[in-house]
């Protein structure tokens, strides 16, 4: 459904008259609407093959039927192109502490951010799935603590499930979780949140015995779906092959059921992060830069606005 786009001075529903923030957001959701000419529309797309909005049990039953693109976003612009470019699921990963915010690992983001960026990125999102991180220690003290700050995150942001670091120490949370109808997606293999138990964010984990644990515990305990983070393709292969809920790899492989990727790192943005793993469709950072450049240029030398731009 498209959005009708106001002018300034419009009666909005409620009687007041538009003003130049809502004039802006009608604008962006729009425009964001309109899909760019040569991006595939979700609709010509594989993902989950049709227009209608991805639920978690969807989700779930695409195992064996079709790979699963998963992207992160954490703002409003970022989600939309995501959304419409036809990605089954968004993340709102904690990396929002790194990439947006500067930070050297996940452990400072707090509950409230995630909050946060998870209502902006729910709020841009027609069809895609939403899954929101929930950040170190807002999950580990309790059960009981889990419930109340995953609750927050569903009622306050609208997006449809959480994820979660862990396996089978995590067990009874997750556990906890789904029984109050939370859904949940599980995180093992490099779990960013441990960094300062594994002393190293590109350690490819290699414990065959505990990662197969983990995922299993993971999906007896009510899991919808599972991250493999950085753990050898074998490995990632047989935890596929044994459980019966979607594995998303990041750097785990091609014989996942889908890949998740930072969507800062795979549009090019994050400069010479260049682990094995990382494919980069796009180099965004470049192209803003010499953008920014010509423009900082051209007003220097007066080039800009030239005649066409002034009223
Ligand atoms: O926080 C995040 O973005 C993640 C992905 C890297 C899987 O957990």
């Amino acid at each position: 459904m498209l959005v009708p786009v106001a002018k300034r001075g419009d009666l909005r529903k409620d009687g007041h008259q538009t003003d130049q923030r809502h004039l802006l957001q009608f604008r962006i959701t729009e425009a964001r609407l309109r899909p760019y000419p040569g991006i595939p529309l979700m609709s010509q797309s594989v993902a989950l093959a049709s227009t209608s909005v991805v639920t978690v049990p969807r989700f779930q039953a695409s195992k064996g039927k079709q790979k699963l693109a998963v992207l992160t976003a954490y703002d409003f612009l970022t989600a939309g192109l995501l959304d419409q470019a036809g990605v089954d699921a968004i993340l709102v990963g904690d990396t929002v502490g790194m990439v947006v915010q500067g930070k050297k690992s996940t452990l400072p983001v707090t509950l409230d951010e995630m909050i946060y960026h998870g209502e902006i990125v729910a709020r841009a999102t027609r069809r895609a799935l939403v899954i929101v991180d929930l950040p170190f220690l807002t999950y580990h003290v309790s059960p009981q603590q889990a419930i109340a700050n995953a609750g927050r995150v569903l009622k306050e942001t609208g997006a449809s499930a959480v994820k979660l670091e862990g396996g089978v120490l995590q067990a009874h949370t997750i556990r906890a979780l789904t029984e109050s109808d939370i859904p949940v997606m599980a995180h093992v293999g490099l779990r960013p949140q441990a960094i300062h138990m594994i002393g190293s964010m590109s350690k490819v984990q290699r414990d065959r015995e505990r990662l197969l644990d983990d995922a299993k515990a993971a999906q007896e305990a009510g899991a919808f779906a599972i991250v493999l983070e950085l753990i050898p393709r074998d490995i990632a292969s047989e935890i596929t092959a044994t459980l019966r809920i979607p594995t998303i790899g990041i750097g785990a492989g091609p014989d996942c059921d889908g890949q998740v990727l930072v969507s800062s790192d795979m549009l090019g943005m994050t400069g010479e992060f260049n682990p094995k793993f990382l494919k980069k469709y796009a180099q965004l950072g470049a192209e803003i830069q010499r953008a920014a450049a010509a423009y900082v240029q051209e007003v220097k030398g007066g080039q800009f606005p030239g005649p066409e731009h002034s009223h």
